[in-house]
């Protein structure tokens, strides 16, 4: 294999910390409990770890709402405990990346309090200030969280900007001071050893300087009304359209490249630490090795559906996007999605589609990301009940929905199809109380998806060997045996197939070139191949059929949903 960097060759696993582990029995993740579980890790085969904001917060966006950049959450530990989990997965050869929320702070960060103070203050540019207009907002921006993303704060008589909770300011990183106050805190936490960064939001650093109002034709009530999941998604035309209409003067304008390549001049006086961008846009890879080294592959999980051909279309649109020495990285769920367990399923084959996705994100071209509790099929939990909800633009959003006159129930409905409380339920470790997430009798910071009593646990699928979590398995040792799983070129083979999705991944030295095959329909499907000069294959991986044997690449049948990755023999 040509020598990859390690976060090429990586498998990343997202811990959401408040929902991971609760090691001192409080209802709420936290580092002793994160620290504790690390085997498990280590057992399913990843090779590193991104935590959400660890940072001490209000928690008015469960922790994307910052008010300290250098310290640990109390309700998370303390500094020594976050160096344990640090080096407990160090130990175990794990590499570790923070979250980075550079677009706002919370509205308790000293720096707000500071800039809000009084209109003289030396902080005050440090956040964005605007005199209203007409006796109301600067202009008709909104936020995507919720109502208007400007706030009156009548202490110094202006508005501030929110993209966006009011609770989450955005910074002013026009200002040159505010760049270097939070580079000293990504120093501080790149020279206690953390590998890295994923960084947040980076499209809505910054805002179009006319300020002049959006022209969506749509009102954001009735656009937030038809989201599913909180973004439109692929078809809806109707949908995407008005979105864009009303946030582009919002997001993605100039100076993020420039500020992302003063960014990487910081990662690069450490040795080998990695920038990950939450961001559509391809391009802020830069030239390759001057901005991020990664960003995620958001388009394609956009979907209700992971049909075959918007596989394909993904793969051609992105990795023509990508600039010259750039690596991909895909992923297929977060803390902000729905699971992908309930979200491609068909209400019936569920668990073999869950397979399927499983297997396409660690057999495509890039470095994977997976989210903790996919690997034992957790599923979305629908809260019903308002007073459970933690999310708060979903909270927001039902409270709007009822000052507008909807009633409850559908409120409640509206409020639950857009919460991302539905992914962020607690780990589920066991089928005791508490699903071993906490101890018996614990109220959680969550309820708990009540299916952990029916198998959807980590202790009862670990002995079984045809469990989600031994597929996983199975499937991160395939792609840690196989080069060119890892450094091999994605090249589409059958690209008429309806069904089944065929690629070939040709390892870089030329020496090793698999055939991943992905049934997914309900149908046997038949899949015959020209591949010039190769007639037969090797089994690596099936979950229909034993490995290594040979398989004839004419009238190959394909079960319904089989996984099938090969090696092609000459
Ligand atoms: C993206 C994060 O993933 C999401 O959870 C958060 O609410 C927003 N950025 C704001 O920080």
């Amino acid at each position: 294999m040509t020598e990859l960097k390690w976060w090429q060759k990586a498998v990343f696993y997202q811990i959401y910390p408040r929902s991971f582990a609760d090691g001192n029995g409080d209802g709420i993740g936290d580092f002793i409990g994160m620290a504790a579980k690390l085997d498990h890790l280590v057992d399913l085969g990843v090779d590193a770890i991104w935590i959400s904001p660890h940072f001490p917060s209000p928690q008015f966006d469960v922790g994307y709402d910052i008010s300290d950049y250098v310290s640990v959450a109390p309700e998370y530990g303390s500094l020594e405990d976050f160096k344990k989990f640090l080096d407990g997965s160090h130990e175990r050869g794990m590499k570790v990346i923070l979250d980075l929320v550079l677009n706002h702070t919370s509205h308790l960060h000293q720096w707000f309090i500071d800039s809000r103070s009084d209109r003289n203050h030396p902080k005050r540019d440090w956040y964005v200030w605007r005199d209203g207009k007409n006796g109301g907002p600067p202009n008709n921006w909104m936020s995507p969280f919720g109502g208007s993303a400007w706030e009156y704060d009548a202490a110094t008589d202006q508005y501030y900007y929110h993209f966006f909770l009011k609770e989450q300011p955005d910074l002013n990183w026009r200002n040159p001071e505010v760049r270097q106050a939070m580079w000293d805190a990504v120093r501080f936490w790149l020279d206690l050893g953390v590998d890295g960064y994923r960084l947040d939001a980076i499209g809505t650093i910054f805002e179009d300087p006319s300020l002049a109002d959006h022209t969506s034709k749509l009102s954001q009530d009735d656009l937030r009304r038809k989201l599913k999941h909180g973004f439109p998604y692929e078809g809806d035309q109707e949908l995407l359209d008005a979105w864009d209409a009303m946030y582009k003067l919002q997001v993605e304008q100039p100076g993020v490249h420039e500020l992302m390549q003063d960014l990487r001049r910081v990662l690069d006086e450490y040795d080998e630490r990695i920038l990950v961008g939450e961001n559509d846009d391809v391009s802020y890879y830069g030239n390759g090795s001057n901005e991020l080294q990664m960003a995620f592959n958001f388009p394609l999980m956009k979907t209700s559906r992971l049909t075959p051909n918007w596989i394909r279309a993904n793969q051609q649109e992105r990795l023509s996007l990508l600039p010259p020495g750039a690596w991909p990285c895909n992923t297929l769920n977060n803390h902000d999605a729905s699971r992908v367990y309930s979200r491609y399923s068909d209400g019936v084959h569920t668990d073999a589609i869950a397979r399927t996705s499983a297997a396409l994100m660690l057999t495509m071209w890039g470095t994977p990301f997976l989210y903790n509790g996919e690997e034992i099929g957790m599923s979305d939990y629908r809260l019903t009940d308002i007073s459970l909800f933690r999310d708060p633009p979903a909270v927001w959003f039902y409270k709007h929905e009822l000052e507008e006159g909807t009633p409850v129930e559908q409120a409640v409905e509206l409020a639950a199809d857009y919460s991302r409380d539905r992914c962020r339920t607690p780990m589920q470790w066991d089928d005791s109380p508490n699903a071993g997430f906490s101890p018996a009798g614990v109220t959680t910071w969550l309820p708990l998806n009540p299916n952990y009593k029916q198998g959807v646990d980590v202790a009862s699928q670990q002995s079984d060997p045809g469990s989600m979590l031994n597929h996983y398995k199975r499937l991160l040792r395939l792609r840690r045996q196989t080069p060119a799983l890892v450094d091999g070129a994605y090249i589409a083979v059958n690209e008429n197939a309806e069904d089944y999705l065929a690629f070939l991944r040709r390892s870089a030295d030329g020496k090793q070139t698999c055939l991943v095959m992905l049934n997914l329909s309900a149908q046997v499907q038949q899949a015959d191949f020209d591949l010039k000069g190769y007639t037969q294959a090797r089994c690596l991986f099936s979950t229909h059929r034993p490995e290594n044997g040979a398989l004839h690449l004419n009238g190959l049948q394909l079960a319904p949903f089989e996984v099938l990755v090969t090696e092609l023999i000459s």
